[in-house]
């Protein structure tokens, strides 16, 4: 997957406490809240503007973190990082494909700008290395000279190295308090290269199938993470709103939801999803067909995947060439609306439109999924605005890709997705996410 740099909004994604989350029975439901970058971030309170906790929805046993925009469209959570002085509470870009959750730590290659200082380990009691000889460091994971475990990771946010370590994580809201957690392994990095953290996020949160994603490590602490739940909502002017990473029992009902299974290929502990086939307007591409997305094992090459990290859809070449064609073709014969003949910086394909009240008249995708799920993205998610060279242009959101498939961010937007560890399924259902926030 290759890496774009999209500015606009930027969601991120914290962790609410509870009060008393004394048990470890394994069970207990919590959320995050998913915030905005225009949110006042107070990195020694871990406050963020004037949250709000949804009426009436307020369950003591769950901890409910915040998902906030940060930069378009990349989505994250607040979490507290360290102890003693060395705690400061970060904006954490939320990732599905990363086999660690990492932080710019001091000191750390480029020096670029994030919201808060950069985690300086020296100041932190309980931090400590990860150990060579530590069950942890495992691959992918390497030990490194005495003393330390090193990472090296590459995802559509970041190229990152660093040590592996362990500190306290503390999840807060501005009402009830924190709940942290020590011994909690992250990745302190050194070098966060093509990080375009929108001058805000100051590292990444995995939610990947790996025992060092944190999805394993709080359940660990007895949080129920064998499912979650997040509803992306397009950020627009209501900079005050803020959405949920919901867990456990705090995920919405799903009953009516569409479902597909969530495939379990190899070591990259990513959310596979089976894609079949794509229609434009309703009209099934029949060119494209299902080996197109299907995994190569052995070759690690090819298969589609769902994550937050990635910011616009990748569809793998020999698929994207023919939806291209058709998109082309379509606008031209449909709405005599010809493809750019130059490049329009940051975009892949676009059109000159000069015709008002063409855009509701653009096509709309349906993603084929196994088991007969159809996931529709409608125009307003498949197209972008861009001015260039004094001319209005539609660009196409959904990129080729030379290696896999991706289900990206842009295009979640509005919809409800719960993934199912356990039962391998992941539910989808439209919704008007600007409702599961505050
Ligand atoms: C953060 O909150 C603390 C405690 O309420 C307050 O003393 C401090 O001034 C706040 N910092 C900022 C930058 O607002
Ligand atoms: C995660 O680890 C696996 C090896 O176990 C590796 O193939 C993969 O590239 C790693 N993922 C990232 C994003 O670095």
């Amino acid at each position: 997957m290759s890496r774009l740099s999209v500015s606009m909004l930027c969601f991120l994604l914290a962790l609410l406490t509870p009060t008393n989350l004394t048990s470890a029975t394994g069970n207990i439901g919590f959320s995050l809240p998913l915030v905005s970058s225009h949110h006042k971030l107070n990195h020694t309170t871990g406050e963020i503007g004037e949250l709000l906790l949804p009426e009436g929805d307020v369950n003591p046993m769950n901890i409910r973190p915040r998902v906030a925009p940060a930069g378009w469209p990349m989505f994250s959570v607040v979490v507290g990082v360290g102890s003693g002085r060395g705690q400061h509470f970060y904006k954490l870009a939320l990732d599905f494909v990363g086999n660690l959750t990492w932080i710019r730590c001091k000191p750390c290659t480029p020096e670029e700008q994030q919201e808060g200082p950069i985690f300086d380990a020296a100041l932190s009691p309980k931090y400590a290395l990860v150990k060579p000889t530590s069950i942890h460091c495992k691959p992918p994971f390497v030990g490194h000279g005495h003393d330390k475990c090193s990472f090296s990771g590459t995802t559509s946010l970041a190229v990152v190295q660093g040590y592996l370590a362990s500190d306290v994580f503390t999840f807060g809201d501005t009402g009830t308090g924190h709940r942290s957690l020590g011994g909690l392994i992250f990745g302190c990095a050194h070098r966060a290269d093509e990080f375009w953290n929108h001058g805000i996020v100051a590292g990444a949160m995995s939610l990947n199938k790996r025992s060092t994603s944190f999805k394993y490590q709080l359940a660990g602490h007895g949080f129920d993470t064998s499912k979650f739940s997040y509803c992306l909502f397009y950020h627009g002017q209501h900079t005050a709103k803020h959405g949920f990473l919901r867990f456990g029992s705090d995920v919405p009902n799903h009953d009516h939801a569409h479902s597909t299974a969530l495939m379990y290929h190899d070591t990259t502990m990513l959310y596979f999803i089976g894609l079949e086939g794509v229609s434009l307007n309703g009209q099934r591409l029949t060119r494209i067909n299902r080996g197109m997305f299907s995994r190569d094992q052995a070759r690690k090459h090819g298969g589609t995947i769902i994550d937050v990290g990635t910011p616009e859809t990748r569809m793998i070449r020999a698929a994207y060439d023919i939806l291209e064609a058709a998109v082309v073709a379509d606008l031209q014969h449909r709405l005599g609306v010809r493809r750019a003949g130059y490049r329009v910086p940051g975009s892949h394909l676009c059109f000159v439109v000069s015709i008002h009240g063409i855009y509701q008249k653009l096509p709309s995708i349906t993603l084929h999924l196994a088991g007969g799920a159809q996931l529709t993205i409608k125009w307003d998610l498949l197209f972008v605005t861009k001015m260039h060279h004094g001319a209005q242009h539609a660009c196409f959101l959904i990129f080729p890709d030379e290696k896999m498939t991706v289900l990206g961010a842009a295009q979640q937007v509005d919809t409800r997705f719960t993934i199912d560890v356990d039962h391998r399924l992941l539910y989808f259902a439209p919704e008007n996410c600007g409702n599961d926030s505050s």
